[in-house]
């Protein structure tokens, strides 16, 4: 080494995952939570066993190259890298050791959260009472206070009108059967409902079927773009 150079500090690249209920989709992060790489995306496998999805998850991880961590967003409750629910996948998914079984097969450290929170994570302004809401296969949820999480939100299974959940109104197979138009109306209860129920500063709306809003938002409710997904998988190694 010529002298009076020192060697650059190492770089530290995340795999970021995120396990929908359609896609799993994966990049590079740098430290700084920036992209290093484009998105690779597989259809989420049927049935969607642990199995199956880690298969595809070794296959993004290989395509996407070299990286010293992974985060992972999950679409069910997440405790200490068990997922204890999984609404939309496989039964099998209850009590799985899904950290742990990823760490075995890549060699890395593997953080896992909810996939909503991990989409928070990546949108949040860290001020005030801010909630998420996730419209995809499944209705994500969640609340942070002045940036801090609050765990395991989960308003999909909870009812919302009609006898019916915020899942079975506002997830994708209600979209489908119902229509944009009656789905873009319940959307608006649904942020009328939440702001009753949580007085937020803003709600961020994330997830695929944000394309089909058709009804003007508050100011203080923001679409989120789909890739703070996996952006907000550098947060989980932040503390
Ligand atoms: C699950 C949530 C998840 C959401 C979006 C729901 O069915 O209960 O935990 O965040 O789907 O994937």
């Amino acid at each position: 080494m010529a002298q009076g150079k020192t060697e650059p500090p190492a770089r530290i690249k995340t795999l970021a995952v995120d396990i929908g209920g359609s896609g799993i989709k994966a990049l590079l992060l740098d430290e700084s939570g920036n992209l290093l790489t484009t998105r690779s995306r597989v259809e989420t496998p049927r049935p969607a066993t642990p199995k199956a999805v880690l298969d595809v998850i070794a296959g993004l991880a290989k395509a996407q190259g070299l990286f010293e961590r992974v985060s992972v967003g999950f679409p069910g409750v997440v405790r200490q890298g068990v997922t204890v629910t999984a609404p939309n996948l496989d039964a099998s998914w209850q009590g799985y050791k899904l950290a742990a079984s990823l760490k075995r097969m890549l060699g890395k450290p593997v953080r896992v959260a909810n996939d909503a929170d991990v989409q928070g994570f990546g949108a949040i302004a860290g001020r005030g009472v801010e909630v998420v809401m996730t419209l995809g296969t499944g209705v994500g949820s969640a609340l942070f206070v002045d940036g801090r999480l609050v765990p395991n939100l989960e308003l999909a299974h909870h009812l919302f009108r009609k006898g019916m959940t915020y899942e079975e109104q506002l997830g994708n197979a209600a979209l489908k059967k119902a229509g944009k138009e009656k789905w873009n109306s319940r959307l608006g209860k649904a942020i009328q409902a939440l702001d009753a129920l949580f007085t937020y500063d803003v709600l961020y709306l994330g997830g695929g079927n944000t394309k089909h809003i058709a009804i003007p938002l508050p100011a203080n409710v923001k679409i989120v773009p789909n890739v703070a997904g996996l952006l907000g998988g550098i947060f989980l190694w932040r503390e």
